[in-house]
C-alpha cells in the first residue's frame, strides 16, 4: 500500500467518525424529556387568582361597621410577654452584633426556600360561592404522578336552556372521558382544557360522570388547582399529587400478650460513667432478660460493656448527647425504642409492658413515663408548646408546664407535646424527627420543638423509673462523678449553641416559658 493510498482512507475514516458524532449529538438533543422548574412555585397564576377571589369575597359587604371583640383567643401577638411569671427569651441575643445581619440575610433566605419545598396548591384557601349551579368534589381527590383518575362528583345543576356547557382548566395535568355519551361535545381532549357541551343538561351531567384527570408534570406532594367554571360561575378544587404511601411494619413475633425482648429496645447513651450504666443494666435484667440494650458511648477511653443482647456502639470522643441519642436510635430494629439515661435504675414499678400496651391501643407516636428521684419526688416533665407565628424577624415560641386532656381507657395517662427523658416511641417516627447532633451537652426540650406536629405524644405517671441520686455534695462524688460534671459544665457555649439553634434552625425571635 503506499503512502497516498493510506492518507485518503485515514481521511475517509476521520470523515466517518466526525459524521458519527454529529449525528449521535443531534440524537442526544432530541430524545423526548421534560424538565419543569422546581424552583419556582407551582401554580403561581391559579394563586393569584385564588387569592384575587378572596379579595373580591372579603370586599363584599365592605360597608357593613364592625367592631373587634375583646377575645382571649386572639392574643396580641407575644402578649404572653408581659405575664410576669412567664420568662421570656430574645434569642437573637446568641450572637454578635457583627454577625447578626449576615445570619439573618442567610436565615431569610433558606426560610424561603423551606416555604417553596413545603407549600402546594392544597394549602390554598377555596371558597365555594353560595349557590353556584355547579357540583364538585371539595377534598379528598388524589392521584399518583403520571396516573389517571376518575373525578368523582362533577355536575351541573341549572334551568333548562338551549346549551348547557362548561370548562375545565388544570396546570400539572389533562382531561379525557372515560366514555362517551350521545349528543354531547367535548372539546381539548387530552388537554389542559376541556370543554363539555350539550343541549340536554341530563346528557352532560351524564357524561360529567366520566372525566378523568391525568397528571402529566411529575412533581410529588404537590397539588394541581382543577377551574370548573359554567357561564357566570367558577369554582376550583384541588387534586393532590403524591405517590402510595408505602407502609413499615414491624414484625411483633410470637409468645405472650406483649413479648417485650420481640417489640423493645432499650436505647442509652454513656459518657464516663460506667459504674451507674452497669447498674442501669444490671437492673433492667432483673426484669427484662432478654431484651436488646444500645448502648452509644462516647468516652475518651471507653471502657468494654459486655453481656447477652448487649450492643455497645463507640462513638468519637465528646460527639456529644444528641449525636449519640441518634446513633443508638438508629440501631434499633424493634417497633418500639424506649429511652433511658445511665444514671437510671428499673424497679418492681417500671413496667414497659404498660407503656407498650398505650401506644398498641392508641394512635400517639411517643408516650413519657416517670422519673422518681432519690428524695421520693416523682417528675414527668410534661409541658405544651405553642407556635406564634410573628414578623420577618421570626416567630415566638411558648413553652408551658402541663398538659392537653386525659386518655379514654387510661386513667394514669395525657396527652402534652414534650415529656421526660423516659419514654418509648415508634422507633419509625423517632427515626423520622431525629435528635440533632449539634446539641452536644445539655439538652431535651429541643427534640420535642423538632418534633412539634410531628409526633403525638402522652405521658403516664404510673411508669416509673428511677434516678440514682444527681444531687451529690462534692465531698461524696467520685472521681468519674467529678470528671463528668467538669466536662458537662465545661460547656457554658452549650447554652448559646442551643440559642443559635432556635434562632436558626428554628426561626424563632423569641422563647417564653412558664
Ligand atoms: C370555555 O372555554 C371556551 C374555549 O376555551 C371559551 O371560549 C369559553 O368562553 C369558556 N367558557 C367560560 C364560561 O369561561
Ligand atoms: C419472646 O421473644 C424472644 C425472642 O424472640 C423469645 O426467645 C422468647 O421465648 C419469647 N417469649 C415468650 C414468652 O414467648
Ligand atoms: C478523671 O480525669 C483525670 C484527669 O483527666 C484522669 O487522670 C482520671 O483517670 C479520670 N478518672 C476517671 C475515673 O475517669
Amino acid at each position: 500500500m503506499d503512502n497516498c493510498t493510506m492518507h485518503l482512507k485515514r481521511k475517509v475514516l476521520v470523515l466517518v467518525i466526525v459524521l458519527l458524532v454529529v449525528f449521535l449529538m443531534y440524537f442526544w438533543k432530541t430524545v423526548p424529556y421534560t424538565t419543569m422548574d422546581l424552583q419556582s412555585q407551582p401554580n403561581s397564576a391559579v394563586k393569584n387568582l385564588l387569592e384575587e377571589r378572596m379579595r373580591l369575597l372579603q370586599e363584599r359587604y365592605s360597608d357593613i361597621p364592625f367592631r373587634i371583640k375583646e377575645s382571649k383567643a386572639v392574643d396580641l401577638p407575644f402578649s404572653d410577654m408581659l405575664f410576669p411569671r412567664i420568662s421570656a427569651k430574645a434569642l437573637h441575643t446568641a450572637f454578635k452584633a457583627s454577625e447578626l445581619e449576615d445570619v439573618k440575610h442567610h436565615r431569610a433566605q433558606e426560610y424561603q426556600s423551606f416555604q417553596k419545598r413545603s407549600q402546594s396548591a392544597a394549602d390554598f384557601i377555596i371558597v365555594a360561592e353560595a349557590n353556584s349551579p355547579l357540583q364538585y368534589p371539595t377534598q379528598g381527590v388524589k392521584v399518583q404522578p403520571r396516573k389517571t383518575i376518575l373525578i368523582p362528583g362533577l355536575g351541573l345543576k341549572e334551568q333548562l336552556k338551549k346549551l348547557h356547557s362548561v370548562n375545565l382548566t388544570a396546570v400539572l395535568g389533562t382531561f379525557d372521558v372515560a366514555a362517551e355519551v350521545q349528543a354531547v361535545m367535548v372539546e381539548g381532549v387530552g388537554e389542559k382544557h376541556m370543554t363539555l357541551s350539550s343541549s340536554s343538561l341530563s346528557h352532560l351531567n351524564r357524561q360529567l360522570q366520566f372525566v378523568t384527570y391525568t397528571n402529566i408534570h411529575f412533581h410529588p406532594n404537590t397539588a394541581d388547582t382543577v377551574e370548573f367554571v359554567t357561564e357566570g360561575y367558577k369554582a376550583a378544587f384541588t387534586i393532590k399529587i403524591r405517590h402510595g404511601i408505602i407502609p413499615k411494619l414491624y414484625n411483633p413475633g410470637s409468645g405472650g400478650e406483649y413479648n417485650i425482648s420481640n417489640l423493645v429496645t432499650i436505647a442509652t447513651k454513656t459518657f464516663l460513667r460506667y459504674d451507674k450504666l452497669q447498674g442501669l443494666i444490671d437492673s433492667i435484667r432483673k426484669f427484662y432478660p432478654t431484651v436488646t440494650i444500645v448502648v452509644a458511648d462516647d468516652s475518651k477511653h471507653p471502657k468494654p460493656v459486655t453481656g447477652p443482647y448487649i450492643e455497645h456502639y463507640i462513638m468519637p470522643f465528646g460527639k456529644g448527647w444528641f449525636a449519640g441519642r441518634n446513633l443508638a436510635v438508629s440501631q434499633v430494629t424493634t417497633k418500639y425504642v424506649l429511652w433511658v439515661d445511665d444514671d437510671f435504675i428499673f424497679t418492681s414499678n417500671t413496667k414497659i409492658e404498660k407503656l407498650v400496651d398505650v401506644l398498641e391501643r392508641t394512635t400517639l407516636d411517643l408516650v413519657g413515663g416517670a422519673v422518681r428521684e432519690f428524695t421520693g419526688y416523682t417528675a414527668t416533665f410534661r409541658h405544651t408548646i405553642s407556635l406564634e407565628p410573628g414578623d420577618e424577624d421570626g416567630d415566638c415560641l411558648h413553652i408551658r408546664r402541663g398538659f392537653y386532656h386525659g386518655i379514654q381507657g387510661f386513667p394514669n395517662c395525657v396527652v402534652a407535646d414534650a415529656v421526660i427523658n423516659f419514654f418509648l416511641a415508634r422507633t419509625e417516627k423517632i427515626q423520622q424527627v431525629g435528635f440533632d447532633p449539634q446539641l452536644a451537652r445539655v439538652a431535651h426540650l429541643e427534640f420535642f420543638i423538632d418534633g412539634l406536629g410531628n409526633l403525638h405524644i402522652g405521658s403516664c405517671d404510673d411508669v416509673i423509673v428511677s434516678h440514682t441520686s444527681k444531687i451529690k455534695l462534692p465531698w461524696g462524688e467520685s472521681e468519674t462523678d467529678k470528671n463528668y460534671s467538669e466536662f458537662r459544665q465545661s460547656s457554658a457555649s452549650s447554652l448559646v449553641t442551643q440559642t443559635r439553634l432556635l434562632y436558626f434552625k428554628n426561626r424563632l425571635q423569641c422563647l417564653t416559658r412558664g
